[in-house]
C-alpha cells in the first residue's frame, strides 16, 4: 500500500524507512525492504509494525546504494513475513514492490507453476516477480515492458535486480506513483509524503507510463516503450496536506478516493465478456447456495446500513427472506440459525466485538459466515468460513464512507453471484445491472466534480441543532446511514424516518422551518413519497429532495430545493444518492468549526462490547 524507491549515495536502509515511516499514516499490516548491497540484492522484511523490521536490520543493516521498500496492507494473501513485499523469484536475482491488484494473477500463476516457477508467498506480487526473471534477456526495461503486457489489472512497481545495479525501474498502471528529482540521486513513491523530507521537485507519472531511474537521470517513457518528456512539478505543500493528498481532511480524501474504490473492488470479479459476475476462492459451493433458506446480515454502524442495502439487494435478486441486525443484538434474541443460514458479517476494520461475537454465534450454531471486510488480516476476516473483501485501502477518517459504498459493491457481486446460480435472473438481466455498476465510478466522479449546492445547503443546515431524513424503501436504508454520517461528525441531531411511518408519532416533531431532507430516488414510491414531504411542508417544514435529474422539476414543485443525481438502476441508486449525503455531513462539520477526521467519543474499531 505503500512504496518508496532510492538510488543515489546517501544510506539506502535509512531513506526507505523514513520514507515508510511518512506513510505509516495509511495503515498497513507489513513492512519490507530490498537494497544492493555489495553481496547482492537483499531483502528483509516483516509482519507488524515498522519498528519490527527495523529491530530485524539492527544487528544486520543493509548497506547499498539502491533500493525499494513497501509497506503492505493485505488484499491477497494474509499479513505475514512471506506475504510481505519485496518479492523475489527463485534466483533471488530480482525484486518487486508493487501496490494494486494483478487481475489475472490466477491464471499466470498456474502457467509459471507449470514452467517450474516455484512459489513461496500467496500474493499476486510474486508472479510479477516470476514474470520479470522469466522474461530478462540482459535488459531489465524490456523485461518489465514484457511482464506487463501479460497483466492485467491496476499496479504501481517497483522493481531491481542485481544484473543492473545501477537502474531502478517504476511502473504506474492505475495506481499512484511519483517520480522524486534530487542531485545525484532519484526517488521514487506511491504518494508525496515518502519522498518530501529529501526532495519537492517530482515528476506525476500518468497510466501507462515508466521511468527508469539511475544516480543521474530519470528517463520517462510509455509502457510500450516510447520515450515521452513531462514537466517537473514543485510540490509546496506541507508534510501535513501531502499525507491527505492535498485535501483539508482524510474524510474529504476518502470521499474522492471512491469511484477507484468502486472500480478495485469489482477488479476481477466480473468475467471478460463483462457478463457474469466471478468470485476467485469463494467456498460457498453452488449446491451450498442453492441450499440456502435464509440469510442473516449482522453489523454494527455504517456497516450495519451497508448491510440493510445490500440485503435487500439479495432478496430481491435471489428471492430468499434476508433478516437484518445489529450485532450488539444478534446473540442475545436467540435468532433461529440452522446449516442452512447463510450469516453474513459486514465489518471495515474486521475487529469490532460485536460483530466478532455475532460470527462466532453463527457458526456455533451450524451457519456458513461469509464477511464483508476492508482488512483481509483481521479477525472476522481469519475466523470467518468466507471472505469478500473490499478493496477500498485504508481508511483512516473515524466517519467511514468509501467502505460503506465499496461495501455496496461487495453485496451486489455477491447476490448477482447468488442469483446466477439459483437462476432467480437471467444472463440477459445480469448482465444489464453489471453494465450500469461499470458505470458507477464514472457518475460518481461527476457528482463530485459539481459540489457547490450541497456546500451551500450544508452551510444552512449547520445552524439547526435538529433536522429529519425520510424516504421510502432502499431510500430509506440510504437516509439511516446519511443521519449517522451527520450525527457523527457535524453534531446535529438527526433522526432518519421511513417517510411513510412519520404521520404515525413523528409529525408530532415537525415545526416552522426544520430542515427535512427527503431522498427520493426509486421510482416504484416516488409518489408516495412526494406525499409525504407535502405531509411535512404543510407543518413549516424546509425541505431538500434529492432525486434522479428527470424528476428536478416535478419535485421542485413540492420542495423548497432539490439536488440531483445520475440516473441508474433502482437497485444501484444508493451507490450514488449517499455521496451528497456524506457531504453533506462533512460540510456542516466543516461549517461548525468540529474535528471531521476525529469527532468526540467516537473510536474508528471498537473492540469491546
Ligand atoms: C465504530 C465506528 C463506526 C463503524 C462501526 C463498525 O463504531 O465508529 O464508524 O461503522 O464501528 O465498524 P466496522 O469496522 O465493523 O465496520
Amino acid at each position: 500500500c505503500g512504496i518508496v524507491g532510492y538510488i543515489g549515495k546517501r544510506d539506502t536502509q535509512t531513506v526507505l524507512l523514513e520514507g515508510l515511516k511518512k506513510l505509516e499514516y495509511r495503515g498497513y499490516d507489513s513492512a519490507g525492504i530490498a537494497v544492493f548491497t555489495k553481496e547482492g540484492l537483499q531483502i528483509a522484511k516483516s509482519i507488524g509494525r515498522l519498528a519490527n523490521l527495523e529491530s530485524k536490520l539492527e544487528g544486520a543493516p543493509l548497506v547499498g546504494t539502491a533500493g525499494i521498500g513497501h509497506t503492505r496492507w493485505a488484499t491477497h494473501g494474509k499479513p505475514s513475513d512471506v506475504n510481505s513485499h519485496p518479492h523475489t523469484d527463485h534466483s533471488q536475482k530480482f525484486s518487486v514492490v508493487h501496490n494494486g491488484i494483478v487481475e489475472n494473477y490466477l491464471e499466470l500463476k498456474e502457467e509459471l507453476i507449470g514452467q517450474g516457477y516455484e512459489f513461496v508467498s500467496e500474493t499476486d506480487t510474486e508472479v510479477i516477480s516470476h514474470l520479470v526473471a522469466r522474461e530478462y534477456e540482459g535488459d531489465i526495461v524490456k523485461a518489465v515492458q514484457k511482464a506487463i503486457s501479460y497483466m492485467r489489472g491496476a499496479f504501481a512497481l517497483g522493481v531491481l535486480t542485481e544484473y543492473e545495479p545501477n537502474k531502478l525501474v517504476a511502473v504506474r498502471q492505475a495506481s499512484p506513483l511519483i517520480i522524486g528529482l534530487g542531485e545525484g540521486e532519484n526517488f521514487i513513491g506511491s504518494d508525496i509524503p515518502a519522498i518530501l523530507n529529501y526532495t519537492r521537485n517530482v515528476y506525476i507519472l500518468n497510466d501507462g507510463e515508466m521511468a527508469v531511474l539511475t544516480e543521474d537521470a530519470v528517463e520517462l517513457m510509455t509502457i510500450e516503450g516510447n520515450f515521452i518528456s513531462r514537466e517537473m512539478i514543485s510540490v509546496d505543500w506541507d508534510a501535513v496536506t501531502a499525507e491527505k493528498g492535498g485535501f483539508d481532511h482524510f474524510m474529504l480524501k476518502e470521499i474522492h478516493e471512491q469511484p477507484k474504490a468502486y472500480r478495485d473492488t469489482m477488479l476481477g470479479r466480473i468475467d471478460a465478456s463483462g457478463r457474469k459476475v466471478v468470485l476467485p476462492g469463494l467456498k460457498l459451493t453452488d449446491d451450498k447456495i442453492r441450499s440456502i433458506n435464509s440469510i442473516h446480515v449482522v453489523a454494527c454502524g455504517t456497516a450495519y446500513h451497508a448491510g440493510l442495502v445490500g440485503g435487500t439487494a439479495i432478496e430481491q435478486l435471489v428471492r430468499v427472506p434476508v433478516a437484518f441486525d445489529v450485532a450488539s443484538e444478534y446473540r442475545y434474541r436467540s435468532p433461529l440459525i440452522t446449516p442452512e443460514t447463510l450469516v453474513i458479517v459486514v465489518s471495515q476494520s474486521g475487529e469490532t466485538a460485536d460483530t466478532l461475537a455475532a460470527l462466532r454465534e453463527a457458526q456455533a450454531n451450524g451457519a456458513h459466515v461469509l464477511a464483508v471486510t476492508n482488512v483481509v488480516g483481521s479477525s472476522i476476516a481469519r475466523d470467518a468460513d468466507d471472505v469478500i473483501a473490499t478493496l477500498a485501502g485504508p481508511e483512516i477518517a473515524v466517519a467511514s464512507t468509501k467502505a460503506y459504498t465499496s461495501q455496496l459493491i461487495a453485496f451486489y457481486l455477491l447476490a448477482l453471484y447468488m442469483a446466477q446460480v439459483r437462476g432467480t435472473k437471467s444472463p440477459e438481466e445480469v448482465a444489464h445491472v453489471i453494465a450500469a455498476m461499470q458505470s458507477l465510478p464514472e457518475q460518481v466522479e461527476s457528482m463530485l466534480a459539481n459540489t457547490d449546492a450541497i456546500k451551500t445547503y450544508a452551510e444552512q443546515i449547520a445552524k439547526h441543532e435538529h433536522l429529519f431524513f425520510i424516504g421510502r424503501g432502499l431510500d430509506y436504508a440510504v437516509v439511516q446511514e446519511g443521519s449517522l454520517k451527520l450525527k457523527e461528525i457535524s453534531y446535529i441531531h438527526s433522526e432518519a424516518y421511513a417517510a411513510g411511518e412519520l404521520k404515525h408519532g413523528t409529525l408530532a416533531l415537525i415545526e416552522e422551518g426544520i430542515p427535512v431532507i427527503a431522498l427520493a430516488t426509486q421510482d416504484s414510491v416516488l409518489e408516495k413519497t412526494v406525499s409525504n414531504i407535502k405531509e411535512v411542508k404543510a407543518r413549516g417544514a424546509d425541505v431538500m429532495a434529492i432525486t434522479h435529474e428527470e424528476h428536478v422539476a416535478g419535485l421542485l414543485r413540492s420542495v423548497d430545493q432539490a439536488f440531483a443525481i445520475p440516473q441508474t438502476l433502482p437497485l444501484l441508486t444508493p451507490a450514488l444518492s449517499v455521496v451528497p449525503l456524506q457531504l453533506l455531513a462533512y460540510y456542516a462539520s466543516l461549517e461548525r468549526g468540529n474535528d471531521v477526521d476525529k469527532p468526540r467519543n467516537l473510536a474508528k474499531s471498537v473492540t469491546v462490547e
